[in-house]
């Protein structure tokens, strides 16, 4: 099989500088040769311009709604791009506001499941959000809620319907955000659940309400694992999964052979511990992409 690589280096969603280098981080903790050696054919289409957020003064108090949707235009067009040529999209981030363009981009042609894995909801509007940050608000989004000129990015209107759509890791929502996800239909699997049920368990029951779609894609947030374990994230949350759950759900969707599309999200290497971080997303991606233990 092949894989294009995607750089997304997008740090407007959030106020942390620094997430803007997760692309180089994940790539120099050796993303492509892990890939390589399992058998892939490995394009590194490099990075998508993003524009540097001291040039955008301008947009501040939008929280760069304007620079965020063309880069998501841009990462949309990548990943519908990438399917078409029969490859499979790893989109480097950056924030979760790429998902958007990611997510977008790879159901222009056909609808896909979504594992998103997350201490967070990313679920919030304008209206619910505190923080008025738009990494906040992807998923809402892509269900077609939020600032129009983000739900409208590659083709009008929204990108996933609630039963696209499951959440593993949760444990960080904002309250209107509880609400509105609690309502939507969306499966969430929270910490609880894992904690009580075991992940091999709650992964199971999750791909189970996938089972309507073909194709799967895998929305990777690494402030999901524990921040002692993964602590390059600008947003960390405690109790998050330990490297082995998160393994464990790479390894269980690697034999679906269904996974078509991945993003790997908010790494932020001026908060990391020597590249600690990158390399466990690497180290997840590999399992993702069939490496066995046996
Ligand atoms: N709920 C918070 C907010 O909306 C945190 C979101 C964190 N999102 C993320 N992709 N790390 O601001
Ligand atoms: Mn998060
Ligand atoms: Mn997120
Ligand atoms: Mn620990």
């Amino acid at each position: 099989g092949q894989v294009q690589i995607i750089g997304v280096p997008m740090d407007l969603g959030q106020l942390h500088r620094g997430v803007d280098m997760g692309p180089g981080a994940i790539r120099y903790a050796g993303l492509l040769g892990r890939l390589a050696r399992l058998g892939y054919q490995v394009h590194d289409r490099g990075n998508l311009p993003v524009p540097v957020r001291d040039s955008l003064a301008d947009q501040q108090e939008q929280n760069y709604l304007p620079a965020i949707r063309q880069v998501c235009e841009a990462t949309y067009r990548s990943g519908r791009e990438a399917l078409e040529q029969g490859a499979i999209p790893v989109f480097l981030g950056g924030d979760h506001s790429i998902a958007i363009g990611s997510i977008g981009g790879v159901t222009h042609s056909a609808p896909a499941g979504v594992i998103w894995i997350d201490a967070h909801g990313d679920f919030n509007t304008p209206q619910t959000s505190d923080s008025g940050n738009i990494h906040g608000m992807p998923l809402a989004v892509l269900l077609g809620e939020g600032f129009p000129e983000l739900v409208d990015v590659g083709r009008p209107g929204a990108k996933l319907v609630p039963g696209d759509v499951v959440l593993i890791g949760i444990r960080d929502l904002d309250p209107a955000e509880r609400s509105r996800l609690k309502q939507s239909g969306i499966g969430v699997f929270t910490m609880r659940d894992i904690d009580e049920r075991g992940m091999a368990v709650v992964l199971k029951e999750a791909l189970k309400k996938l089972g309507h779609r073909q194709r799967l894609h895998v929305s990777l947030d690494v402030d999901a694992l524990e921040p002692h374990e993964a602590p390059g994230v600008g947003t960390p949350s405690p109790g998050g999964l330990t490297y082995r759950e998160a393994q464990l759900v790479m390894e269980i969707l690697a034999d679906t052979r269904r996974v078509a599309s991945l993003d790997i999200v908010e790494i932020n290497p001026i908060l990391d511990d020597r590249n600690q971080t990158a390399q466990i997303a690497v180290a997840l991606a590999a399992s993702l992409f069939g490496k066995r233990i046996l």
